[in-house]
């Protein structure tokens, strides 16, 4: 058996003419600890920290019915989508131990993001969590279950990519194994919600687009090139560390504790880039532009803004909502002028995914 759910799962028959819809939308999360590098079947070499955001988001729905095998047509934005349909089509066929009630149904599934195309987002966060939400919510009405366990929901978003995992629960989530949270673990992630400072969940994430292009490295390739890197196993150190650092900091609420490990941590991924074999840069000129102004507007008005990086260009600036009016009048005079277009992204902490239907 994969996984400790697997030997739980529904194993009857579906009656003649069982169908129905479900949609649910699953957000975006923002690491603060980053999980770069992984082992064995998607485990993290480190623990990671993140926000869970709340516009940039995934809606999926399903129509299913009864059939004598398992069939899947897939859209997206409502075009069928080849690259997508074939990834999940075989995340549902790697797991039909856990979901064997699959091979009795067709399912016609649609997908859309909230966020634009062409931010340079690419989230598979807020996709494959959906997706999971989806499954999982399929299972109960084949079943008859009531509940949801959001730690299976955790556990199967990241068999399909690890950072989904988090997204599954609201505000603040850890995955991977840490001294700080005896029920953490690497198999799912776990909710901070209640262990944070009220402060950090007002947290706004202002995404400032530097590059609207697709990737130039996959992070599947990212994770993969950690096994050569030279300064692997003292990052998984230097994150075990930081994770206990943040943990204290967002339990006290101290901000300058925070800036200073979210800060280090962005840092650090892309050190790993810029030093791994082939290596990559993915900043741009003006992301080094915007991380200089956040560092000096921060230092000039002593307002906690500090920043975050994703493994690409775009600058992620973290404030809570009490300096917003300040900070927003800050990114529309200075920083939206290194921005690709003038593009940024308003969004903040929020509440995890939804059924819609
Ligand atoms: C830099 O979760 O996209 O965003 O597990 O291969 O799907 P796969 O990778 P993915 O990696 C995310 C890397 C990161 C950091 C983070 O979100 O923690």
């Amino acid at each position: 058996m994969d996984n400790i759910w697997s030997s739980q799962a529904f194993r009857g028959e579906l009656p003649a003419g069982f169908q129905g819809n479900l949609s649910w939308q699953s957000p975006s999360n923002i690491a603060l600890i980053k999980y770069w590098g992984k082992k064995g079947k998607q485990l993290p070499q480190n623990p990671s920290v993140s926000f869970t955001l709340s516009n940039c988001r995934t809606v999926t729905s399903v129509a299913y019915e009864r059939s004598n095998g398992f069939h899947l047509d897939f859209r997206f934005d409502g075009k069928e989508n080849p690259e997508f349909a074939v990834k999940i089509e075989k995340f549902l066929l790697d797991n039909l131990a856990s979901f064997p009630f699959l091979t009795q149904l067709d399912l016609h599934m649609d997908s859309h993001n909230t966020f634009p195309h062409s931010s340079g987002i690419a989230s598979s966060a807020a996709s494959m969590s959906a997706l999971v939400m989806c499954l999982l919510d399929l299972e109960r009405q084949v079943s008859g279950e009531k509940d949801m366990d959001l730690r299976k929901a955790s556990c199967f978003s990241r068999l399909a990519s690890g950072s989904a995992c988090r997204s599954v629960f609201p505000v603040m989530a850890l995955w991977g194994k840490s001294s700080v949270m005896p029920e953490s673990s690497d198999e799912y992630a776990v909710s901070l919600e209640e262990k944070i400072h009220p402060l950090f969940k007002t947290y706004h994430d202002s995404i400032l687009i530097v590059s609207d292009s697709a990737k130039a490295v996959s992070s599947r390739a990212g994770h993969a090139l950690m096994e050569g890197n030279p300064y692997a196993e003292a990052r998984y150190q230097q994150a075990k560390e930081n994770t206990k650092t943040l943990f204290a900091a967002l339990g006290l609420g101290d901000l300058d504790a925070f800036i200073r490990i979210t800060e280090s941590e962005a840092m650090q991924l892309h050190a790993l880039m810029m030093c791994s074999n082939p290596s990559y840069v993915l900043l741009k000129p003006d992301t080094l532009n915007l991380i200089d102004e956040i560092r000096h507007f921060r230092k000039e008005t002593k307002i906690p803004v500090c920043f975050t990086l994703d493994a690409g260009p775009n600058v992620h600036l973290l404030y809570p909502d009490k300096d917003a009016e300040k900070v927003d009048a800050f990114i529309r005079n200075v920083l939206e002028t290194y921005c690709v277009g003038g593009q940024w992204i308003a969004d903040q902490v929020g509440q995890g995914p939804q059924k819609l239907a």
